[in-house]
């Protein structure tokens, strides 16, 4: 009987997801590496395998933005797996420069892969975590959250569906911004449903790692130009997936659920409503704080059963 621990990682063929597979594999995990293109992703599973030495390697084909595509994966999961340890939401999508797009069902695409796709996988595998003896889900989010210390910020829930209103800008920035404070909105919310279960949910502010060339060539310019710079600095990508490893195996974070927590392993405090200068500053450089807005209950319900309305999936 194979007794090791699985974890299923989202966008696992490029930066943080790859780097995560490796280090998981290493580790003598059973790694599913859930990829969005079939070729890209045997490379990499091929590649987890030679660095790793561990054949216990799946690679199966999602697209995040399809629901069907999502549950034709999640039946695949379940069949072939008798439970699930850890599930890293990692993919998202971030072309900066691109137009407004709708995913086949009507989301916009931004939104669709990096919020709802994450909800409705979470839905469709939890029978598989909650057979785990100690099971985590980690959703990853982005210090690009820091716009929301803005007091005028909330998220634009009436924007998710439909034809963008031709009087506003569209921006694949604003909504990325927008996606990831709904993943940390919807990381609180899980774990308030799940509140009982052994399930517990985090989810880790990243605040930069090396981005790969196909992920460059992806953004536009002049926001190419701006990610080619900050590049420079960022860490490589190894250093987010041991976070990754420490948020799911470290037993202190079973022992709690609904965290936000940072690259030093530190769980995130809410700032006051106003934020001084002294904590926005803190928040960009040390993230300790996040917005006060991600607590509001009121949006993560919207949020919630906006997700639910869209899949027509029913909570717990
Ligand atoms: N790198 C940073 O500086 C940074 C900063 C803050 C937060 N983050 C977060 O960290 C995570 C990993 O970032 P990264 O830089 O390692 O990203 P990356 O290398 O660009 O990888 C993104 C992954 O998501 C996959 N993906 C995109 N759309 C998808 C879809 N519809 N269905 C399934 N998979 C899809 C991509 O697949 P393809 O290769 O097929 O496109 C790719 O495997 C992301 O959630 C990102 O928002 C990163």
């Amino acid at each position: 009987m194979n007794t090791h621990k699985t974890v299923l990682i989202t966008g696992a063929n490029s930066g943080i997801g790859l780097a995560a597979s490796v280090l998981f594999a290493h580790e003598g995990w059973n790694v599913i590496m859930a990829c969005r293109n079939e070729l890209k992703g045997m490379e990499a599973r091929r590649a987890v395998v030679r660095a790793a030495k561990n054949e216990r390697i799946t690679m199966l084909q999602v697209d995040l933005s399809s629901f069907q595509s999502v549950r034709h994966f999640s039946r695949q999961v379940k069949g072939r797996f008798m439970k699930l340890d850890a599930l890293i939401n990692n993919a998202a999508y971030f072309a900066h420069g691109s137009p407004h797009r709708l995913s086949e069902d009507g989301i916009e695409l931004t939104f669709a892969v990096n919020t709802v796709g994450p909800y409705l996988l979470t839905e469709e595998l939890k029978e598989l975590l909650l057979k785990a003896e100690d099971p985590r889900v980690l959703h990853a989010s982005s210090n690009i959250i820091k716009h929301f210390f803005d007091p005028k910020k909330e998220l634009r829930l009436n924007r998710v569906t439909g034809p963008w209103p031709v009087q506003d800008t569209f921006t694949v920035y604003d909504q990325y911004r927008d996606s990831k404070m709904a993943l940390v909105m919807l990381m609180f919310k899980q774990a308030s449903v799940y509140r009982g279960t052994p399930i517990s949910f985090h989810a880790l502010q990243i605040n930069g790692a090396k981005m790969s060339k196909s992920t460059l060539e992806g953004i536009a310019y002049p926001w190419k130009a701006a990610a080619r710079i900050q590049n420079l600095f960022f860490p490589p990508p190894d250093k987010m997936a041991e976070k990754y490893l420490q948020v799911c195996s470290y037993s202190q974070f079973g022992e709690i659920s609904g965290k936000l927590i940072n690259h030093r392993l530190q769980v995130m405090e809410p700032a006051s409503k106003n934020p001084s200068f002294s904590m926005q500053t803190k928040q960009v450089l040390h993230a300790d704080y996040y917005p006060f807005y991600a607590d509001n209950e009121k949006v993560q319900n919207e949020l919630w059963e906006l997700c639910g309305e869209l899949t027509n999936k029913q909570p717990l």
